[in-house]
């Protein structure tokens, strides 16, 4: 067993409560320290009790808040406002932008060599924040930052398996592109098990999965957005990271990344990880015509969220 210290920033909230729940219970976890400007001695205290190998700290509030990040490799950051009915992901930024950009400030100072996965949203945003921060800092390293976009990948995987009776665990979708609305672009033709679907169908699978979220926010009726498929899909992109730093190899996984396959400078494309975070990038594979048509879409959208992001970090 090899140590791996995991920091949740916003670990009190309604995602981060349930993400560190999934990491506390995973063995490859030693140490989980919990950050958040509210109530983390209580949802330590409580998780502190399970039998299960990571030790857990509660850091609350700015002072605590580099003292959180000490000697940590992987950091997760779900810390944020969630979405109500009404909002996009990008009504969101002014807000979130500022807890990433002081999150990534801490980061910069106290862990410059940690995995930074990034929850908050809007994540095509975020990412290229905490980059912009994380450079001027003179610590930038693009293969250890990443955009979260798993849960996109877990919904399109859901959602085929329903469609086509598959056990969902069997059924993996590349998704790709940014992590809102027409930037999301699952490519189903590359799904395995392979799976067709007539014109209509895959349009009508497709806007789901690009809309799935807006689907929660409308079902929770005014109280928040995705928190507990978002932890799961968190604890399972944390947990990647977490093997591909003790040197497991061959681990792939989606993720919001700084890139040069597209136009747009963040992308999410397959990645192939390691101890050094991005090993390699496995790009775009081959697209169908009608997923060629959804990039062209998602482009100059994305480039837009990247630019917002950049301008927050640049021009204030
Ligand atoms: N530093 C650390 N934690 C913070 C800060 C900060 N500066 N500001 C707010 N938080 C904490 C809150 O105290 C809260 O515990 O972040 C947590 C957010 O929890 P919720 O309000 O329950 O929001 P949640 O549903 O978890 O969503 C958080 O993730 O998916 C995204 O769109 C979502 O951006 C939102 C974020």
């Amino acid at each position: 067993q090899q140590d791996a210290k995991v920091s949740v920033m916003g670990a009190s909230g309604g995602i981060g409560q349930p993400l560190s729940l999934l990491l506390k219970q995973s063995p490859l976890v030693t140490e989980l320290s919990l950050y958040d400007i509210v109530n983390t001695p209580g949802v330590a205290a409580d998780l502190s009790h399970m039998n299960t190998t990571a030790k857990v700290k509660a850091y609350n509030g700015p002072d605590q808040l580099k003292d959180s990040l000490k000697g940590t490799q992987v950091v997760i950051i779900p810390a944020g406002v969630p979405r109500k009915p009404g909002m996009t992901r990008d009504d969101l930024f002014n807000t979130n932008a500022s807890i990433v950009r002081d999150l990534a400030a801490a980061v910069a100072e106290v862990a410059p060599k940690a995995f930074v996965a990034i929850i908050s949203n809007p994540v095509n945003s975020t990412v290229p924040i905490a980059s912009e921060v994380l450079q001027k800092a003179g610590v930038y390293d693009p293969n250890r930052i990443f955009g979260v976009t798993t849960l996109d990948i877990v919904r399109a995987n859901t959602f085929i398996a329903e469609a086509k009776g598959l056990d969902p665990l069997k059924v993996n979708v590349p998704v790709i592109g940014g992590h809102s609305g027409i930037t999301i672009i699952p490519l189903i033709s590359q799904c395995t098990p392979s799976v067709s679907f007539p014109d209509d169908q895959l349009k009508a699978l497709t806007e789901r999965i690009q809309e799935a979220g807006t689907e929660v926010v409308k079902a929770k009726a005014g109280t928040g957005s995705a928190t507990l498929s978002m932890a799961f899909a968190g604890a399972r992109f944390g947990i990647q990271l977490i093997r591909a730093l003790n040197g497991e190899t061959g681990i792939i996984e989606c993720s919001y990344v700084r890139s040069n396959v597209t136009d747009a400078k963040y992308f999410s494309t397959p990645i192939l990880l390691g101890k050094n975070g991005i090993e390699k990038n496995l790009g775009l594979g081959k697209l169908s015509s009608f997923e060629q048509k959804l990039l062209e879409a998602a482009i100059p959208e994305l480039k837009k969220n990247i630019q917002k992001g950049e301008d927050f970090v640049n021009k204030k």
